[in-house]
C-alpha cells in the first residue's frame, strides 16, 4: 500500500502536527518558567548581598566610605563561588568605589514589590551578569544622603538551576508525548478495525456471491456499505438478465438449428435431385431465419442497459431521412409508398448514433414486412420546444389492440403476423428508447388503420455543446 493512500498514516500525521505544536509550546513555557524560577531564587540572595554592602557603608570625613573585607565578598559569592562585582554611586551618578564599572539598568529593570531593589541583566567584558541596584540612604547628624549600590553576579549557578529545572520538565513532557502517541496509535487501530472487517468481508466473498453485505459497522460507514450493496444489487440484476438472455438465446437458436438438421437428414435419405432441390430451398430459408435471429440477438445484447455506450449530439432529422432513403428501393419493389414528413432543419437529441439507426431500421423493417403492396408508410418528426417525437406509421393490417401491452416484450409475435420474424425488433426499439430516456408507445396508424410507434425524445441544444445548426 502506498504511503499517501494509508488512512492510518494520514490520520497519524494530522494528529502528530498539532501534538508537535503543543509539545513545542509547553517546552518553551517550561524553559522560560525554569529561568524565571532560578532568577527569583538567586535574586533574593543578590538583594541580601546589596543589603550586606549597605550596612558596611559609613560617612566619614564628609564622604561615603566602604569597608568590605574579603570574607564578606566570599559570603556574597555563595557556596558555588560565583564571581561578584559591586559598585557604589552617588545619586548624581558619580562612581564612588567598587571592584568593577557595572552597567546601569535600562527601562526593563524590575523592582521587588515594597523594596528599593531593581534587578536587571547585563554584561561585563562579554560575561553575562545578573545585577541588582539598591537605592539606599546614609543619615548623618545634619542630613540624609542618598546613594546607589549595584551588585552583580555571574549567571553560572542560576543557569545550572534553570537547566536542572528544565531537564525535569523536558523529561516529563517527552514521556507524556510518547504515551500520547502510543495512545493515538492504539486508538486509531481500534477505530479503523471496522474498515478492516469490511475489507476482509469483501475479500473473502466468492465471485458469484452478490448478496448484500450484512456487517455490524459504525454508522459513518453506512453510506459506503449502502453504495456497495446497491452496486452488488445492480450486478445481481445484470447477471440475472444476462443469464436469462443466454438461456433465451440458446432456446431460440436450438429450434431452427434442429429444424435445419432434420431437413438435411431427410434430404440425404432421398435419391431424386428434385427432392434435394426442394430441401435445399427450405434449408436456405431456415438458414436465413437463423441468421436474422442471431443478428437480432446480437443487436439486443449490444443495446442492453448494462453496456456503456458513448452519447453525443445526433441530428434525428438527418438520421430519419437517411433511413427512409435507404429503404426506398425495397419499398418500390414492394409497391409501397414510403415517405418522410417533417421540416428540413436539424432536430438534436443526445444519444448514440448507431443505436438510433437500429431503432429506425427495426421500425421501418416491421412496417415493410407486415404491410401488403400499395400500403403507405410514413416516417414523421415533430420538433417541439422541449421534445422531439418520432413516429413510424402505416396503414397495413395493424396489430390487435389486446396485443399492444406485449409487443415490446422479447420474443413476442402478434397472432396476426404471418411473415417470418423472431419477435425481437420492438424489444430492441424499447431498450434503445429506455437507454436514451425516451418514451415509447404504439397505436393504430394512418387514418386509424394499420400500426404506428411513437418515440418521444428530450430535445437537446447544439449550442450548449458547442455545435452549430
Ligand atoms: N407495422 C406492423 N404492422 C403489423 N404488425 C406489426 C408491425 N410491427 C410489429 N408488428 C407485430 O409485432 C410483433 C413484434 O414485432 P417485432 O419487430 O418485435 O418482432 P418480429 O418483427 O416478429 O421479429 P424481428 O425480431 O425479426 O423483427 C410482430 O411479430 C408483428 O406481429
Ligand atoms: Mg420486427
Amino acid at each position: 500500500m502506498r504511503a499517501e493512500t494509508s488512512l492510518k498514516r494520514r490520520l497519524l500525521i494530522w494528529l502528530l502536527l498539532p501534538l508537535t505544536g503543543i509539545v513545542t509550546l509547553v517546552l518553551i513555557q517550561a524553559y522560560t518558567s525554569a529561568v524565571r524560577t532560578a532568577d527569583r531564587t538567586h535574586d533574593t540572595l543578590l538583594a541580601a548581598s546589596s543589603l550586606i554592602i549597605a550596612e558596611r557603608i559609613q560617612w566619614q570625613d564628609g564622604q561615603l566610605w566602604l569597608d568590605l573585607p574579603e570574607s564578606a565578598l566570599k559570603i556574597i559569592s555563595g557556596p558555588d563561588q560565583e564571581r561578584v562585582f559591586y559598585q557604589i554611586t552617588q545619586s548624581n551618578g558619580e562612581r564612588l568605589t567598587g571592584n568593577a564599572t557595572l552597567p546601569l539598568p535600562g527601562d526593563k529593570a524590575l523592582s521587588e514589590p515594597g523594596n528599593n531593589v531593581f534587578f536587571y541583566n547585563g554584561q561585563l567584558h562579554g560575561m553575562p551578569l545578573r545585577l541588582a541596584l539598591r537605592h539606599a540612604y546614609i543619615t548623618t547628624w545634619d542630613q540624609s544622603r542618598p546613594y546607589d549600590i549595584i551588585v552583580a553576579q555571574t549567571r553560572h549557578t542560576r543557569n545550572q538551576l534553570a537547566h536542572t529545572l528544565f531537564e525535569g520538565s523536558l523529561l516529563r513532557t517527552v514521556i507524556l508525548a510518547v504515551l500520547t502517541l502510543l495512545g493515538i496509535r492504539l486508538a486509531l487501530g481500534i477505530a479503523l478495525r471496522p474498515l478492516t472487517r469490511l475489507r476482509q468481508a469483501i475479500r473473502q466473498r466468492q465471485p458469484n456471491d452478490l448478496s448484500p453485505l450484512t456487517l455490524n459497522l459504525p454508522h459513518e460507514l453506512d453510506e459506503l456499505v449502502n453504495t456497495l450493496n446497491s452496486l452488488l444489487k445492480d450486478q445481481a440484476t445484470s447477471l440475472k438478465r444476462m443469464q436469462r438472455f443466454i438461456a433465451d438465446a440458446a432456446h431460440q437458436l436450438r429450434t431452427p438449428l434442429a429444424g435445419l438438421q432434420a431437413r438435411a437428414e431427410l434430404a440425404l435419405r432421398k435419391t431424386q435431385p428434385e427432392d434435394w432441390y426442394a430441401a435445399l430451398q427450405i434449408l436456405q430459408h431456415n438458414a436465413m431465419r437463423t441468421t436474422r435471429l442471431s443478428n437480432q440477438l446480437l443487436a439486443l445484447s449490444r443495446v442492453a442497459p448494462d453496456t456503456a455506450t458513448p452519447h453525443t449530439l445526433c441530428d434525428l432529422t438527418q438520421l430519419a431521412r437517411q433511413s427512409v432513403m435507404d429503404d426506398q428501393d425495397r419499398a418500390l419493389e414492394q409497391h409501397i409508398d414510403l415517405g418522410f414528413e417533417g421540416n428540413r432543419s436539424a432536430c438534436w437529441v443526445t444519444g448514440n448514433e448507431w443505436q438510433l439507426e437500429a431503432l429506425l431500421n427495426n421500425l421501418l423493417d416491421n412496417a415493410l414486412n407486415y404491410c401488403p403492396p400499395h400500403s403507405r408508410i410514413n416516417v414523421s418528426l415533430s420538433c417541439e420546444e422541449d421534445y422531439i417525437r418520432l413516429s413510424v406509421e402505416d396503414d397495413g393490417p395493424g396489430v390487435p389492440a389486446e396485443s399492444y401491452p406485449h409487443l415490446f416484450e422479447r420474443f413476442y409475435r402478434a397472432a396476426s403476423a404471418d411473415t417470418q420474424g423472431c419477435g425481437l425488433g420492438l424489444a430492441i426499439v424499447a431498450t434503445i428508447a429506455q437507454s436514451h430516456g425516451a418514451e415509447y408507445q404504439c397505436r393504430p396508424g394512418i387514418d386509424g388503420q394499420g400500426f404506428a410507434v411513437d418515440i418521444t425524445f428530450q430535445r437537446s441544444s447544439p449550442t450548449s455543446a458547442g455545435f452549430q445548426d
